[in-house]
């Protein structure tokens, strides 16, 4: 069972979900007026997917929980995500719910295959769904997408993004957040870049496959620097 909180009814109402699709619940402010709708979700479908996607809070799994953070590509990165995911077959990796892989196809990729550890939700025969692990996964991949990446160290995750030509990241290594680990981001620092769009919530990077020097990126400096992260002054 999948739940969602809405703050007020007209997120429901506006298309978000379909009526028939959950069974909902409201809970009251002081005053008694209605102040949120939970919204009870049978399974894992496209609709929970897409409302998680689009920022709600989850409950109800507990390897879940997601705010508005990750999962979004500003419309300030959607052209350079574009330019490399059209007419190419790309890898999701950690596809979690879905809602990104159903964004690259909407920029113009053919195919997504989309790898998680965890279930998937239901999606369109374009997006192939391989539940399991990175390090089970030893096929070509040409372009790699890794959006908000685990950051304990996953070999797995290494050998996959190293044996992309492409590599999209999304994610943010500021206020708070880590993507990746050390290895991961080792890698990343040989490569040529691309694109480099820093966002309010998260940065873009789109590396090639050449290596190459060149300046540190902010978002690798806080990620290969973490003792700055860390240290306090006089610590
Ligand atoms: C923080 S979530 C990001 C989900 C999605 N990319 C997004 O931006 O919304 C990381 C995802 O990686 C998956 N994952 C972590 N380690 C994995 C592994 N070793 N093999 C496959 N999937 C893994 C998790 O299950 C999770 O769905």
């Amino acid at each position: 069972m999948t739940s969602i909180i809405f703050q007020n009814h007209d997120e429901v109402e506006s298309g978000l979900c379909q009526k028939e699709q959950y069974v909902e619940y409201h809970s009251k402010d002081s005053e008694g007026h209605p102040n949120a709708i939970m919204a009870e979700f049978e399974a894992l479908t496209w609709e929970a997917a897409k409302a998680i996607y689009e920022g709600w809070l989850v409950h109800g799994r507990s390897a879940i929980v997601m705010g508005s953070s990750y999962g979004r590509l500003y419309p300030s990165q959607r052209n350079f995500v574009e330019h490399a995911v059209r007419g190419k077959v790309v890898h999701d990796l950690g596809a979690g719910f879905l809602g990104l892989a159903h964004e690259l196809l909407n920029l113009g990729a053919t195919e997504i295959i989309a790898i998680d550890r965890f279930e998937m939700p239901e999606a369109t025969a374009n997006i192939k769904r391989l539940q399991g692990y990175f390090h089970d996964y030893h096929e070509p991949i040409d372009t790699a997408f890794v959006s908000w990446p685990i950051n304990w160290q996953d070999l797995g995750l290494l050998e996959a993004i190293d044996r992309a030509s492409t590599v999209i990241y999304l994610g943010s290594n500021h206020d708070g957040n880590m993507c990746g680990f050390h290895e991961f981001w080792a890698h990343l620092r040989q490569r040529e870049v691309l694109a480099h769009v820093p966002e309010r919530r998260n940065t873009l990077i789109v590396y090639g496959p050449k290596h190459v020097e060149r300046e540190e990126l902010p978002e690798e400096h806080a990620a290969l620097n973490t003792e700055v992260m860390w240290s306090y002054p006089g610590v």
